[in-house]
């Protein structure tokens, strides 16, 4: 399994060799909802990669990934701090306002990353603590080892588009029926702390109405009790729903000691 960015809530990080046998082999392929762009980063490689947030700070450091010499300038950076709560604190104040041209691009990316790997989830919000990190090198040592499973992601194309924007011109695009389309939204009545969610019945009604329109080949990823897109994909638009498996819940904080939600993760897809 190749490493990932960061913890994420709803990250497909575990998920991902398994959601990556299922995907067609078309030569461009867009993640509508790139997170931390673990099915990017375990899928074989393809001509036409595009990743997709509607968070910009995401976008600024998915965008030092993709290329090697702002990605070079980011390790270096972000082995800078050590794993300590000041540190965090401090990170989070300068990300809060968004980036604005405060500092080179790599930097303010290394401080969006920094604020994923050490918060607890990797939410941004609270700091997760972890006495083994404080304590020593183990942190430097985590992030080099990240150092060659990301170079998978040079050369991808990093968009900033609100999902309903993007269906809309994807529908309109002549090479949207070679395209295959990821999309892991944040799931219906979620609890994390994104930037921007889609919980409501409301959003995922006019989420499922809008993507059935794209021409291209379209996975959906959901929970199984999520009657809404048995409805709409399955029943009105022939949509195949695939099972996965039991997996532990990530939209959301789990306490210390807690025991993890497990929930059915499906799929649906139109091909
Ligand atoms: C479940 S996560 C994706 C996780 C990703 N597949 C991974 O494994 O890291 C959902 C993502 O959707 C983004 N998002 C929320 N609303 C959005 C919208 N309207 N348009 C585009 N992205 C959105 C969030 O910022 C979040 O990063």
């Amino acid at each position: 399994m190749t490493s990932t960015i960061a913890a994420y809530p709803g990250g497909k990080h575990t998920l991902a060799p398994l959601l990556v046998r299922f995907m067609p082999n078309l030569s461009r392929n867009i993640s509508g909802f790139g997170g931390m762009a673990n099915e990017i980063l375990a899928m074989p490689q393809r001509k036409i990669r595009i990743y997709n947030d509607k968070d910009k700070d995401l976008c600024i450091l998915l965008s030092c990934f993709a290329k090697e010499e702002t990605r070079v300038k980011l390790f270096h950076e972000i082995l800078k701090y050590e794993y300590c709560k000041e540190n965090f604190m401090e990170l989070k104040a300068k990300t809060s306002s968004g980036y604005y041209g405060q500092v080179e691009i790599w930097v303010y990316a290394a401080w969006v990353w920094y604020t994923l790997l050490v918060s607890r989830d990797g939410g941004r919000e609270a700091y997760s603590k972890d006495k083994d990190m404080e304590m020593g090198k183990n942190f430097q040592h985590r992030i080099m080892g990240k150092k060659w499973d990301l170079m998978r992601l040079e050369g991808i194309g990093v968009w900033n588009k609100d999902i309903y924007d993007l269906i809309e011109e994807e529908i309109q695009n002549p090479d949207g029926n070679q395209t295959f389309y990821f999309l892991d939204s944040p799931y219906y009545g979620n609890k994390a702390s994104y930037k921007y969610n889609m919980v409501s019945d409301f959003d995922h009604n006019l989420y499922c109405k809008s993507l059935v329109k794209l021409k291209g080949a379209i996975m959906v990823c959901g929970y199984d009790n999520n009657n809404l897109y048995d409805e709409i994909l399955v029943k009105k638009h022939g949509f195949k729903k695939i099972k996965l498996g039991l997996y532990a819940v990530t939209m959301g904080y789990h306490q210390r000691g807690e025991k993890c939600k497990l929930e059915t993760e499906c799929i649906w897809i139109n091909y």
